[in-house]
């Protein structure tokens, strides 16, 4: 049995609208139903009862309004209000680009797009070429949203609000930072114990980064913690918060969501946009495994797979090795990437659809590749 979620046929890239609704864990993914490669964006959809097994139903979102009908439905989130589940999503078109829009479904199986859409039909900054990936989540008796954008090359995540979803005012930036390229993708900010977490997918370099901040939000602006940094022996603040979540070059987009059990759950795409489908091959990307995000005594973001999964695991591996302070991941006897490690690390795998997903150090840091 492969347990990782891979569509039928065609292509999927990003996780979106992640959520428990009426029973179920539904995940929508970025999809192009027609070939195994990029297209017209739709929404994928496939149910789940235990994060482990997934049934894929019929797409969810179609590119077949006139504000989707350049690049189509984008990634975008999911929330429960009143038992309706309402599915933000960026519209592209070719008159108005990059804008905000939003669906929902009573019963999971039927969708409708709000008349009214889209909801943010101009960028603050002034320009909609890169504005997507809406993330909305409850704050106290609001909503917010998160939007990843990017003007000039410097990447930015903005802030709005909003009363009833369906009305929302900007609020402002909350990153506007040039180390990560044009764009932020993929935006997300949660909270986990009293900390908040800010998290994006940079376009900068390929394989993408993607990177994480710890800090506090109260509603407007997002605080973060600067890690120490050793100067001639002086522990004092550094002056860079982010850091990759992830090192391996398979796993981008994550997406986060709260389950019924209160967990933090992760779960990314496992691909990249510098791969391409293989001769023959119908169906191109993958989810991970959901992970649960925690932190550890020393306030370290931990990532490891749920508890559902964790039988999977392999503490001996056919692919994983260490040696002589280097981890390597090889497949017939070809070297597919190596990572120095001065004392052995705790190493726990899962091998499934081709691809190694390897927890170090307990969940400290993680890689995830493909190995053909
Ligand atoms: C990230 C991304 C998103 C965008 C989507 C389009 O992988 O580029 O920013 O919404 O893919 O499929």
């Amino acid at each position: 049995m492969f347990y990782h979620f891979e569509n039928r046929v065609g292509w999927m890239n990003d996780p979106n609208g992640l959520v428990w609704f009426k029973g179920e864990y539904h995940a929508f993914f970025q999809h192009y139903p027609h070939a195994p490669r990029w297209g017209q964006m739709h929404w994928g959809h496939a149910t789940s009862k235990d994060l482990i097994h997934w049934e894929e139903h019929d797409i969810a979102l179609f590119p077949d309004q006139k504000y989707e009908n350049d690049g189509g439905c984008f990634s975008g989130s999911a929330i429960v209000k009143d038992d309706r589940l309402y599915l933000f999503y960026t519209s592209v078109s070719h008159e108005m680009q990059q804008t905000q829009s939003v669906a929902w479904t009573d019963d999971g199986v039927t969708f409708t797009k709000y008349e009214g859409n889209p909801i943010i039909a101009k960028s603050p900054l002034g320009d909609n070429k890169d504005f997507r990936d809406p993330k909305v989540f409850k704050f106290g008796n609001e909503y917010r949203m998160i939007v990843g954008a990017g003007i000039y090359n410097i990447a930015k995540l903005l802030l709005f609000r909003s009363e009833d979803l369906l009305n929302w005012e900007y609020i402002g930036e909350l990153m506007s930072d040039g180390r990560f390229g044009g764009v932020a993708e993929c935006p997300d900010l949660f909270q986990l114990e009293d900390k908040w977490i800010m998290m994006f997918s940079s376009v900068k370099a390929l394989p993408h980064r993607v990177c994480f901040a710890i800090g506090d939000f109260d509603g407007t602006t997002f605080t973060p913690e600067m890690p120490l940094k050793n100067v001639h022996g002086q522990m004092v603040p550094g002056d860079d918060p982010f850091f990759p979540i992830e090192t391996g070059p398979d796993f981008y987009a994550p997406q986060t969501f709260e389950d019924p059990e209160g967990r933090r759950i992760l779960i990314a795409w496992m691909f990249n946009w510098s791969r391409q489908a293989a001769a023959g091959q119908t169906h191109v990307g993958a989810f991970t495994i959901p992970r649960q995000l925690d932190l550890n005594i020393r306030d370290e973001l931990i990532m490891f797979p749920v508890e559902e999964a964790c039988g999977l695991l392999k503490k001996e591996s056919t692919f994983v090795s260490y040696e002589r302070g280097m981890l390597r991941v090889a497949f017939e006897g070809r070297t597919i990437l190596e990572r120095p490690f001065a004392q052995e690390p705790d190493i726990q795998v899962l091998e499934d659809v081709g691809v190694v997903e390897i927890f170090i150090n307990g969940g400290r840091e993680n890689i995830t590749t493909y190995i053909c």
